[in-house]
C-alpha cells in the first residue's frame, strides 16, 4: 500500500479502512455469492461503484473478472468522496475483458445536497418581499 508519504491521510485512512473491513484494495479479492445466470442475455450493462481507496471496490473487480462480458457494452458510473475516480477506470477497463467499455459518468458525492445548502442559504439571504 501508498504510504503516508504519497498519499493525503485521508485516503491512507480510507484504505486501512477498506483493507481491514471492505476489502477496498487490490490484494483482497472476495469471492462472488452468486453470479447472474443468465447474463448473455444483457448486451449492455451498466455498472456503478463508488472509489474506494482510490480504486474500485474489490467486489467490482472480481464481478468483472467471473462473468463472460465478451461482445457486450460496458457503461461505468462512479462516485467518488472528493478525491477524484483514482485507478478505477483503469481498474474497469483491464477487467472488462473483451466489452466494449464507454465512457463513464463521474459524480463527486454530497454534491446535490451541497447545492440544496448553498442555494437554501442564499435564498433566505435575498431580499425581496415575498
Ligand atoms: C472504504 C472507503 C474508501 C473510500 N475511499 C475513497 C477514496 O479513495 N477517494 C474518494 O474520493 N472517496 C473515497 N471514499 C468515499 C466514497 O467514494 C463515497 O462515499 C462514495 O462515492 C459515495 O457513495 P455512497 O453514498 O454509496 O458512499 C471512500 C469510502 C469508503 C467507505
Amino acid at each position: 500500500m501508498p504510504t503516508g508519504d504519497t498519499l493525503h491521510p485521508f485516503i491512507e485512512l480510507y484504505c486501512r479502512l477498506g483493507e481491514g473491513l471492505w476489502g477496498a484494495l487490490p490484494s483482497s479479492r472476495l469471492a462472488l455469492q452468486e453470479r447472474v445466470a443468465d447474463i448473455a442475455r444483457y448486451q449492455t450493462m451498466f455498472i456503478g461503484f463508488p472509489v474506494w481507496g482510490t480504486t474500485a471496490p474489490s467486489i467490482i473487480r472480481s464481478f468483472l473478472s467471473q462473468h463472460d462480458l465478451s461482445g457486450k457494452t460496458l457503461v461505468p458510473f462512479i462516485t467518488h468522496g472528493g478525491y477524484g475516480t483514482g485507478s478505477s477506470q483503469d481498474v474497469v477497463a483491464q477487467h472488462a475483458g473483451r466489452a466494449r467499455l464507454l465512457d463513464g459518468f463521474v459524480k463527486q458525492c454530497d454534491q446535490e445536497r451541497e447545492t440544496i445548502a448553498e442555494v437554501t442559504q442564499w435564498l433566505g439571504g435575498v431580499q425581496v418581499s415575498r
